[in-house]
Parts: structure tokens; C-alpha cells; sequence
């Protein structure tokens, strides 16, 4: 009876997998950047789609607002709910406000409404994005560019600088899109900086900010900036999530994820994908979810090229820093995300941090607020800045949600307006960090020096 029962369990199961496993053979072959939706009108719309901010003040509401997020794919949380004294932000979906409003109601959550229609916010942006085929010459920081126009100007400035500047087109991508990287170097005996962006697909203003502040160390006559072009290594890798920001141009603009399939969903949050205390807390074994972990440590593409790159040149390249380029929310962050335990050099990066927070105060009076990861956003494992600085060494290494703040009202849709005081701010964050931690001494050459943790 047991044996049948068994059996009886194992025949669908069986036959579900092997289904899921045709499903993703199937796919697999589809590499060479087919399956897109170019054709504008089966684009992703969030027509009268509501961003709301409740405040968490009782348990009750905490595991309610867990099980909505648990039980509907109509609510799409930013974060999740944990705690009491929680402030959350759930994008609702049309035909479900009149249910959220009687849930606030209900439940006496406090909380508003930041913004009443997604798309509105998208149809404007649209005037800002140049078309696919616009070229490198035509690059500016007053419009969001398509990845090839973007891989095209990382092309031209190796042209235009060939001493200096060095291509690294990664080969990765699930489609077949490479992960291009420069680096910019201009004398011998430098420790590295590794600029990473563009691993949420959705977040544009990251590679935006890339691109300027390495055009910024190539051209700028500013002593500060010279110095900093001058006396580090620089590695700037705009958008290593290729396959997403190229489907968040063609066909869904909220998408974060990388695009590979699993199942009758697609695409592992890179950044949770790491080889440290991979699908531990604040990532998803679901791949519907927007945190997923992937199928296994460090199981994409995306995810083992740069591993392997920053492994091999660590130590060659001394690489002794590293920042992670995301939005929105305005922190600074060091390790750790995914524990409370401080990490050796807790104290040195908190002043690291605020020497970039108080830059960014002066540059254009935003706020910005540092901390350890875990204190600041929320847990999160599996993420590139705790595996790097783990893994490899790199004693500097921060994580930087870019503008707006945590109630902003247009979230990953920055205003391309903003694209060039939110660089000029970054880039003053960069200069006071590097100094700070240079007079911490993480980038000194004598045997004591704090660079090797
Ligand atoms: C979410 O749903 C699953 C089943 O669908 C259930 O096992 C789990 O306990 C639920 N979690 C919460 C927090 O409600
Ligand atoms: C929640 O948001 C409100 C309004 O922005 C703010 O005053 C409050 O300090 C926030 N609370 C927490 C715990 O973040
Ligand atoms: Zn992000």
C-alpha cells in the first residue's frame, strides 16, 4: 500500500519534472536573443498601477501584509514585510485598490498613496530614451541609452584613449550579450577600483552613473577627479545584467531580474546569486519571485564570469574596492546583508560611508544615509559587495542605492534630468571615500597596511 502510494506520488512527479526540464532544453536553444517582444505593442503596461507606503505599526498587520504578498501576484512588494515599525512599499495593481483601500481600512494601516499611475510615469520617460540605434557619438547624460549604444561608447572611448583604456568584453550573458567592461589605468603600482552597475535591470540611473563618472576620469580637469584617474586602477562594468536592461527597454520596464528560464517563469536576481551564504535570508527559492537565488550558488552565467574575473584579479589587479551601483533609496552600504554580525572593519567603513554621505550633502543637499546593509535596507544574501569582500578580499566594498529617496514617487524611473547632479554627487561621494580610506590606510604598500583583511 505504502509502495503504491509511492509510486502513485512518483509518476506526476516525474512527469512534471521531466516536462519542466523539456521546458528549459527548449528555451535553452532559443540563446541567440529571439524570444524578446520588440514589437512596442505587446509591451509590459502598468495603467493606473498605484505605489503605495504603509507604515507597519502591529503584528497583525505585519503577517497580513505577508500573506497578501504571499497569496497575490496583483500586489508587488519592495521588500518584504518583517517587522513592526516597518515602512513598505507595495505597487498595487488596478483591479485590486479597491481591496487595498478596505484593507487599510480594516486593518487601521496608516499610509498613502505616492503615485496613482505607473504608466504615466513610463510614457513620460519615453521622451527621454533615445532610439535603439542611436550612435556613440551621440551619447549624452540627458537621455537613457539601449545596451548597444551603451557597449558602442565603451568602443569609442578605448578608441579615443588606447594608452589607457583597456576593453573587457566578458562573455556571459544567457542571450548572448556580452558583459563589457573597461579598465582605465595610467601608471603602474595602483590599487584598483571595481565599479559595478546595472545588476537590477530596471535601475537605469546605475549605468547612467557609471558612464559619467568614468567619462568624468577620462576628460574632467578637476585636481580632485585627476587625482583619482590618476592614483587608482579603475574597472567600470556598466551593466552586467545585459539580458534584462536590454528587456527593460523592449519589454517590460519594471523588470530586475536576469532572463533565464525556470519553468513557466524566468530570471535569477544576480544579485542574490553569489557564492556567500547563497539563498539564506531576504532571497526566494521561487522563480516567480523578484529575489529569487537562482537554481544553485553562483548557478548564472552573469554571475560565474564575474566571480571568476574578480577572483583572478584581486590580488593581481589588487583590486581594494569595490562599489555596487542600484536604486533607489539614497544609502551608503557596507557589509554584512545577510547577518548582523560586524564585520572586522565595521568602524573604518562607517566613516568611509559618512565621508560619502556628508560629499553628497554638499554637492546637492540630498541625504543620503550609510550603515551596514542589514541595518540600513533590509537582509539580503547572495549579494556581489558581501561575496567580494568575503571571498576576495576587498576590505572597501559598498553598495550604493542611488536617487530617490525611500518615499520617492517615481522609484526606478529617475527623471534623465537628474541623471547629471545625481553623477556629479556620486562622483564627490567616490573622491571623499578614496580619501578616507586612504588615510585609513587601506591603500598604503608597507607590510601593515589595512588592504590585505
Ligand atoms: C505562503 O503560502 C504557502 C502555501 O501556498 C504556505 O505554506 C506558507 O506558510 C505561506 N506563508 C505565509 C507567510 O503566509
Ligand atoms: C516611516 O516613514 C515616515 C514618513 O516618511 C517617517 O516619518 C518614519 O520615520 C518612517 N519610519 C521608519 C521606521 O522608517
Ligand atoms: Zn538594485
Amino acid at each position: 500500500m505504502r509502495l503504491l502510494n509511492r509510486l502513485l506520488y512518483f509518476i506526476p512527479a516525474a512527469a512534471i519534472a521531466a516536462l519542466l526540464l523539456l521546458l528549459v532544453v527548449v528555451d535553452g536553444h532559443g540563446c541567440s536573443a529571439t524570444g524578446v517582444a520588440v514589437d512596442p505593442s505587446n509591451k509590459a503596461r502598468y495603467d493606473h498601477f498605484r505605489i503605495y507606503r504603509v507604515l507597519l505599526e502591529n503584528e497583525e498587520q505585519v503577517q497580513l501584509m505577508q500573506q497578501l504578498e504571499n497569496r497575490s501576484d496583483s500586489y508587488t512588494f519592495m521588500g518584504h514585510a518583517r517587522h513592526t515599525n516597518q515602512n513598505l512599499t507595495i505597487m498595487v495593481a488596478p483591479q485590486k485598490i479597491a481591496e487595498m483601500t478596505d484593507l487599510m481600512e480594516r486593518f487601521k494601516i496608516g499610509g498613502s498613496v505616492l503615485l496613482y499611475n505607473i504608466q504615466d510615469l513610463i510614457d513620460k520617460e519615453d521622451s527621454t530614451v533615445m532610439p535603439k540605434k542611436t550612435s556613440p557619438e551621440q551619447f549624452d547624460w540627458q537621455h537613457y541609452f539601449h545596451l548597444d549604444t551603451i557597449h558602442k561608447w565603451l568602443d569609442l572611448q578605448v578608441s579615443k584613449h588606447p594608452s589607457i583604456l583597456q576593453s573587457i568584453p566578458l562573455e556571459a550573458s544567457y542571450e548572448g550579450n556580452l558583459l563589457k567592461g573597461v579598465k582605465l589605468s595610467k601608471k603602474q603600482g595602483n590599487t584598483a577600483v571595481f565599479v559595478e552597475c546595472g545588476i537590477h535591470a530596471r535601475e537605469w540611473i546605475s549605468p547612467a552613473v557609471c558612464t559619467y563618472i568614468l567619462n568624468e576620469l577620462l576628460t574632467s580637469t578637476d585636481a580632485d577627479i585627476q587625482d583619482l584617474a590618476e592614483n587608482f586602477d579603475w574597472f567600470f562594468f556598466p551593466i552586467v545584467n545585459p539580458d534584462g536592461y536590454k528587456y527593460t527597454f523592449e519589454a517590460d520596464r519594471l523588470w530586475r531580474k536576469n532572463r533565464k528560464p525556470y519553468g513557466i517563469c524566468r530570471g535569477v536576481d544576480l544579485n542574490r546569486n553569489f557564492e556567500s551564504d547563497w539563498n539564506g535570508i531576504g532571497a526566494s527559492s521561487d522563480p516567480c519571485a523578484y529575489d529569487f537565488a537562482g537554481g544553485s550558488a553562483a548557478s548564472e552565467s552573469e554571475t560565474q564570469v564575474l566571480q571568476k574575473f574578480l577572483k583572478e584579479n584581486a590580488h593581481t589587479s589588487r583590486i581594494k574596492t569595490y562599489f555596487s551601483m542600484h536604486s533607489f533609496s539614497q544609502l551608503i552600504m557596507f557589509p554584512y546583508g545577510y547577518t548582523a554580525d560586524k564585520v572586522q572593519n565595521y568602524d573604518d567603513l562607517q566613516t568611509i560611508g559618512e565621508r560619502g554621505s556628508e560629499a553628497i550633502r554638499r554637492s546637492h543637499g540630498k541625504e543620503y544615509l550609510s550603515g551596514a546593509m542589514i541595518e540600513t535596507i533590509y537582509p539580503s544574501s547572495g549579494d556581489s559587495v558581501d561575496w567580494v569582500f568575503s571571498e576576495c578580499g576587498v576590505p572597501v566594498a559598498f553598495t550604493f542605492e542611488l536617487r530617490g529617496p525611500p518615499d520617492s514617487t517615481n522609484m526606478f524611473i529617475l527623471p534623465a534630468e537628474e541623471i547629471v547632479p545625481t553623477g556629479e554627487e556620486t562622483l564627490a561621494a567616490y573622491v571623499a571615500m578614496l580619501k578616507a580610506a586612504r588615510e585609513l590606510g587601506y591603500y598604503g604598500s608597507g607590510e601593515t597596511h589595512k588592504g590585505e583583511l
